[in-house]
């Protein structure tokens, strides 16, 4: 690949034509800089592998196959960018796999398709030779040793625990280490940057108590926080709230599109006062807000977010199979060491560039995981949403009349106050004095 000062050497040369030999010795001195450049980047890549921080292959898999993987062959899967062959030709050694279930499944079915989309990576990563499932910083670096590409599993979107903290626990159980507080729906504990939904419309409430008990249950188990997605009070509120330092698991800058999915700089600041990690997004309408964008522009935002925090602070979230449009050069996963080339012509030096592709997300992981046994004598969080917090009609509530006066009257009142009708409090009656006489 000619660079553009390769370029601009060979035409000069060109009108002086009397050096003609001239020319071919300047080519063949680009040839060589741009042959070291990729060599260097080479080099980089093979000693420090990317981590990656979101691809939504599974939803993918999900749309195109209903998740019958006998049905494809991961190595090469044609109407995505992402399959094993290309992931290794892009050099990423780790790859933090979204499983997601769209805003429409919130309190309907959202846990069940939640847990169908956990099943799939966990066979993906399990039954392919090439991938290797892990759950702590410590299988993520033995998996490089191994030379296995490492699967985290995250949750994107706080409406897949159904407001309850036993659900987050039983995903972290099966493997899930991240959890995104909201997708583009407000939860009714935490507030999405998107207006798409219009649910749990909130003015001043961005992080309920719940918001913060299931924050602070994620710091006890171990779990990363990511505030991609949340609205900027809610990532502000989580990022004081927090323990532990959190993550933008795919986000770009705000100062250099203004798109509500991207990070402010005051922001910026205040993640990296908390050591959090910020890994950008290539979607070209979150680089160039546009649909339309290139490898210079994605290199932009590094420039900009190193000069605002330091490149202890930046990763990599491509979102491939997640967004639709990628910038020119980077359009599938095998085009990730383009960018490091680039970022390598901008004088970025190997070590700041070691620390974005996999120290920082590494030094992080195992912060959230000493973080995690700082609290291992507290007890698992027993907070419940309060039930006028939630409009979900589909709850079955098990458990006694409230306390409040006789509990043949509370139980009429509360019927008032949801409009949804008398059926839950009604069965909540039926079922609790079943539950009680058992
Ligand atoms: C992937 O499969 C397609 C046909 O389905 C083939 O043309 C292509 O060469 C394959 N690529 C690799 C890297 O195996
Ligand atoms: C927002 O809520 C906080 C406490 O939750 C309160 O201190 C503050 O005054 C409220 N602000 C507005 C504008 O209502
Ligand atoms: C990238 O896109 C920008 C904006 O369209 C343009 O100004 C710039 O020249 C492009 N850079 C390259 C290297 O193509
Ligand atoms: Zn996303």
């Amino acid at each position: 690949m000619l660079s553009r000062k390769c370029l601009m050497s060979t035409s000069r040369g060109f009108w002086i034509k009397s050096l003609g030999h001239l020319v071919v010795l300047s080519s063949l001195c680009c040839f060589i800089s741009g042959h070291s450049e990729r060599k260097r980047t080479d080099d980089l890549m093979s000693k420090y592998p990317l981590i990656d921080g979101h691809n939504d292959l599974a939803l993918q898999l999900r749309i195109l196959h209903s998740n019958r993987l006998s049905q494809v062959d991961l190595h090469n899967i044609s109407k995505v960018a992402t399959d094993i062959n290309r992931l290794k030709a892009g050099r990423v050694q780790a790859q933090m796999f979204a499983v997601y279930v769209l805003c429409g499944a919130q309190e309907k079915d959202a846990v069940r398709l939640t847990l169908e989309q956990i099943d799939v990576v966990r066979r993906m990563c399990t039954e392919y030779q090439d991938f290797e499932l892990v759950k702590s910083a410590k299988e993520l670096r033995d998996s490089e040793r191994r030379h296995k590409i490492a699967c985290l599993i995250s949750v994107e979107g706080g409406h897949s625990i159904d407001s309850s903290l036993p659900t987050l626990r039983m995903f972290y159980q099966l493997g899930v280490r991240s959890m995104a507080l909201t997708h583009t729906c407000n939860t009714p504990w935490a507030e999405s940057s998107s207006k798409l939904h219009n649910v749990y419309q909130r003015h001043n409430n961005s992080l309920t108590h719940f918001g913060k008990a299931v924050v602070e249950e994620m710091n006890r188990l171990g779990m990363l926080v990511d505030l991609s997605h949340t609205s900027w009070d809610t990532a502000s509120a989580a990022l004081k709230h927090s323990k532990a330092p959190v993550i933008f698991s795919h986000s770009s800058s705000f100062t250099m599109c203004n798109h509500d999915r991207n990070v402010p700089d005051w922001l910026l600041r205040d993640l990296k006062k908390k050591h959090g990690l910020i890994m950008v997004n290539f979607h070209s309408n979150f680089i160039s807000c546009s649909n339309v964008a290139n490898i210079s522009l994605v290199a932009d935002h590094f420039d900009h977010i190193k000069k605002e925090i330091g490149a202890e602070s930046i990763g990599i979230g491509g979102d491939y199979e997640g967004a639709v449009r990628f910038p020119q050069g980077l359009e599938d996963v095998s085009k990730y060491p383009a960018l490091f080339q680039e970022l390598l012509k901008r004088n970025w030096t190997e070590n700041e560039l070691a620390n974005v592709l996999r120290n920082n997300f590494l030094r992080v992981f195992e912060e959230v995981e000493r973080v995690r046994d700082q609290l291992s004598l507290n007890r698992p969080s027993e907070v419940q949403i309060p039930l006028e917090e939630v409009h979900n009609p589909c709850r079955l509530v098990l458990r006694p009349p409230s306390p409040r006066g006789s509990s043949i009257r509370s139980v009429p009142s509360r019927a008032q106050h949801e409009t949804k009708g008398a059926l839950v409090p009604a069965m909540a009656l039926l079922l609790s004095s079943l539950v009680f006489t058992a």
